[in-house]
């Protein structure tokens, strides 16, 4: 088969490449009321738990539609109306957190650090500390815009000491990174079916604090969106409030199974750190530079710098790999020019190290001779 015609390698952010096997199990109808699919929910459901050793302190509740849907659900359901956050902001997912709380008409406050710079949890002390007012911090795990890590350990240990809540966007990380919630004391983390677990799209869950989400009822604005309401539901009578998205929770049972089978966080992560090592080392060989120093670079995408060389245009080089079988992604940096190229997914070196002999060929076709950026 050439590599035109075989379905292209997603090096993306997600929707990403998922195994025959995951795909496959979407082959067949379910009842939504079956007792059959209620026991594949509560399973998934157990394990995700298991993931974050939160199986005793939290609950799993999921929810239909993609991460911002979760997001925006744990966020309405969790925070008072009368409550008021702190959001740490260096990307475009703390940003459409600000912005849900601004569809929500709730209080906040935020920390921007540039879109290279992890948020700091020496100046998020100094802010809780002046404001007795604030009730939550939110905080973005990896910052998908960029694939910035953020020390979500640290903002942690200082929400905690200041007694407050932490609402986490772990959308990218789940799965690869570790993030037990006994290190990382949280009210709510948040993730989807379609990043580092490897399912399909379709579904979000959140494992929130069973202390969080008990006097939670009535907060949401937003019946669909009402974790709460979720949550009991589900635990009452094992079914979905509404119609769920059955062949995306059998899909995912599945690619949990694969998970488990790898080791669990460390073999997946240990395999996205490979992907982003060989990916990383073959592009700056080749004279591209990341937007990031290696020690703050999540083995999730990397953000290159798009090259000054005239001859470079985006749409080009995309189409030429898309037809080399390999998808990447544009940038979406507000700083500077820029193209991602994700670790993640059913990946491994073998089709990272296609992906970059694509580029190679690409670029030499393009007559880019040379891959710096800017001043670089
Ligand atoms: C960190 C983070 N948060 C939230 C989202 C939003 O997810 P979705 O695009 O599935 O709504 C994404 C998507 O990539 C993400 O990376």
């Amino acid at each position: 088969m050439t590599a035109a015609k075989r379905e292209p390698w997603l090096l993306t952010p997600g929707p990403l490449t998922t195994t025959a096997e995951t795909k496959k199990a979407m082959l067949h109808d379910w009842g939504s009321r079956d007792e059959e699919f209620n026991e594949t929910n509560a399973r998934v459901r157990r394990r995700l738990l298991a993931i974050a050793g939160a199986q005793d302190s939290h609950v799993c509740v999921t929810l239909q539609g993609s991460g911002t849907f979760i997001v925006e659900a744990a966020m309405a359901t969790l925070i008072p109306r009368d409550g008021k956050s702190l959001v740490l902001i260096n990307g475009a997912y703390g940003k459409r957190m600000a912005k849900i709380l601004d569809y929500l008409g709730r209080s906040y406050v935020s920390q921007e650090t540039p879109e290279d710079t992890p948020c700091d949890a020496g100046v998020l002390d100094q802010a809780l500390a002046a404001d007795p007012a604030i009730t939550h911090v939110l905080v973005v795990h990896c910052e998908t815009t960029s694939g910035l890590l953020n020390p979500v350990e640290a903002i942690a240990a200082v929400t905690a000491k200041h007694r407050r809540g932490l609402i986490i966007d772990s959308m990218s990380t789940f799965g690869a990174l570790p993030l037990d919630v006994k290190s990382v004391p949280c009210d709510a983390l948040m993730a989807s079916t379609n990043k580092c677990l490897e399912g399909v799209p379709g579904m979000g869950f959140a494992l929130i604090r069973r202390a969080a989400i008990e006097p939670a009822k009535g907060n949401a604005h937003s019946l669909s969106l009402d974790l709460y309401d979720q949550w009991t539901a589900m635990e009452k009578t094992r079914q979905w409030r509404f119609t769920p998205p059955t062949h995306v929770i059998a899909a995912f049972d599945k690619a949990l199974d694969q998970f488990e089978a790898e080791g669990g966080v460390k073999g997946r992560g240990g395999r996205y750190a490979d992907n982003c090592r060989i990916l990383v080392g073959g592009m700056r060989e080749m004279g591209f530079k990341t937007l990031l120093p290696d020690e703050i670079q999540a083995p999730i995408i990397v953000t290159f710098l798009t090259p000054a060389d005239a001859r470079f245009d985006f749409q080009v080089f995309y189409d030429s790999l898309k037809n080399r079988g390999y998808v990447i992604y544009p940038g979406k940096l507000t700083v500077a020019d820029s193209f991602r190229i994700g670790c993640i997914g059913a990946l491994s070196e073998t089709e990272i190290r296609g992906a970059l002999d694509a580029v190679r060929a690409t670029i030499a076709e393009m007559g880019v001779a040379d891959r710096a950026p800017g001043n670089g």
